[in-house]
């Protein structure tokens, strides 16, 4: 973690809690954010957005949805644009899940508008990247997130980097209990910021919270958050449950 930048602590509850199990989530979490120097998120399904944006208005908690559609409005069904989500008050949006990516046919090309259609409606993207299994053991890893960085953040310009949070996700590392060390979380999350810095600058590269995903836990957080590179996390199962995620919010502090 780095003063300069902002922490983020988002909590991303996938396809997890109807409205009224979030409202009893929600409300277990806001006293652990209460007073924290962290930025706390929570990023609920979409049917969840009204309650948690009412729940948590006025509180130190903001609240993410987890995807997004590139379009303004028009003929896409079952689809939510920013603007919908801006209503709203919500924040930020996960765009480029590895989730997504992988089974809904999301790509780099798609992701890289939906980045454009959130900046301009005034919302967080938390872009996602991260390699596979696969990748990391071809020794391609570098490639594939450098690849990825490229092609997402293609349509921004440096001036609105400070609007884009990252979160490296290796895809082996979530959901799976597995957690990437600290010291390979940092290499990725550097080479990340390198990457950011050939293609925006150093300036707009070290602006830019750089977060980790993938099996973040009450008990390794504190390593994962003391690298000089990683500026928060972006957690999963460990934010269903309010005791936990408290206790990441408590380690980011
Ligand atoms: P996990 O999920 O913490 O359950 O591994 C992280 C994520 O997919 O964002």
């Amino acid at each position: 973690m780095n003063s300069n930048r902002k922490t983020v602590i988002a909590g991303n509850w996938k396809m997890n809690k109807t409205p009224k199990e979030a409202e009893a989530l929600l409300r277990e979490v806001l006293p652990a954010a209460d007073g924290a120097a962290c930025e706390v998120v929570v990023c609920v399904p979409y049917v969840d957005l009204p309650v948690a944006c009412n729940v948590a208005g006025g509180s130190n908690v903001k609240v993410g949805a987890q995807n997004v559609h590139f379009k303004p409005s028009g003929a896409y069904t079952g689809e939510i644009s920013a603007a919908m989500l801006q209503e709203l008050g919500v924040s930020y949006v996960v765009v480029g899940h590895s989730e997504r990516r992988e089974y809904f046919a999301e790509t780099d090309a798609t992701v890289a508008l939906k980045i454009a259609a959130t900046l301009d409606a005034g919302i967080t993207p938390i872009l996602c990247v991260g390699e596979s299994l696969a990748e990391r053991e071809q020794g391609i890893m570098a490639e594939r997130i450098r690849t990825q960085i490229k092609i997402d953040l293609a349509g921004v310009a440096a001036a609105d980097m400070g609007k884009v949070v990252i979160a490296y996700e290796p895809i082996w590392a979530i959901g799976t209990g597995k957690t990437a060390t600290s010291e390979q979380a940092q290499e990725v999350c550097k080479l990340i910021r390198d990457t950011l810095c050939e293609l925006f600058g150093a300036d707009a590269a070290q602006g830019v919270s750089i977060l980790y995903g993938g099996s973040m836990n009450a008990k390794n957080a504190a390593e994962l958050l003391a690298q000089p590179d990683i500026d928060g996390g972006l957690i999963g199962g460990a934010s269903l449950k309010a005791e936990d995620f408290g206790k990441i919010i408590a380690a980011a502090n």
